[in-house]
């Protein structure tokens, strides 16, 4: 599949290296020239992901960086991985806005949407499809999937060494069945345990709880 995992940092780019050693061809977007130029050049500023592992998925043409909306066209999933900063604690979900309203630019029917940042409750369905249909004309669940899956924050929380990257159980959800199952089915590809929930409010809230 044609993937694009949005935000290039800690979340996103060890998911972008893993989804093109898995067979996917993806395109890591990132706003940061100088982060693009940094991958570009097989530089890894991430402890998850070795320079060699990074340099391999650009060397067979699995994978590439860029901060060219250009090359976002023609996705079959989309993972949005940038920022959601606490604000007297509560999510900035700014980032998140602007990086959708690009997405749904490109967005082309049948394709998934996937919102990865801590995030509040009802995000996915509110705020995502919203900016993602007024930026597309489309409709999400007719014309696109779209789910809420975290990254896990016991995974990646400083001086933690329990969980790997694929070994880390993966909370799926979707805003409808087969939003859910081509969330799941994509993450089911990349770690070792995926959880399905019932609804991305559920997602959203344990994501937040733990
Ligand atoms: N790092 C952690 O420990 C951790 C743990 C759990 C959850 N999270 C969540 O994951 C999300 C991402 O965190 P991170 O640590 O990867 O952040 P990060 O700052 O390391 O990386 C985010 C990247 O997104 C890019 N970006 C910003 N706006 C963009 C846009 N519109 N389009 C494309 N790229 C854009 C930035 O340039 C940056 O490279 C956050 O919401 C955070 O809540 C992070």
């Amino acid at each position: 599949m044609q993937v694009v995992v949005a935000g290039q940092g800690y979340v996103g780019l060890p998911l972008a290296v893993r989804a093109a050693e898995a067979g996917h061809r993806v395109v890591g977007y990132d706003v940061d020239t100088h982060r693009v130029q940094q991958l570009t050049a097989g530089q890894s500023y991430v402890e998850d992901v070795a320079s060699s592992r990074l340099r391999a998925v650009l060397d067979s043409g699995a994978s590439s960086a860029t901060a060219d909306t250009e090359a976002l066209a023609g996705f079959d999933v989309a993972l949005i991985t940038v920022p959601t900063p606490l604000r007297d604690g509560v999510p900035d979900l700014a980032y998140v806005e602007s990086c959708a309203r690009t997405l749904g630019e490109h967005l082309r029917p049948g394709a998934t949407m996937v919102l990865e940042p801590t995030t509040y409750p009802g995000a996915t369905e509110e705020l995502l499809l919203r900016i993602l249909e007024k930026a597309s004309g489309f409709k999400g669940g007719v014309d696109f999937l779209a789910g809420f899956s975290p990254e896990r924050i016991a995974r990646i929380a400083p001086g933690s060494k329990r969980w790997s990257f694929e070994g880390t159980p993966k909370l799926v959800s979707g805003i409808d069945a087969k939003s859910l199952d081509a969330v799941k089915g994509f993450h089911d590809g990349i770690f070792q345990t995926t959880v399905p929930v019932s609804e991305p409010k559920v997602a959203e809230l344990l994501n937040l709880i733990g």
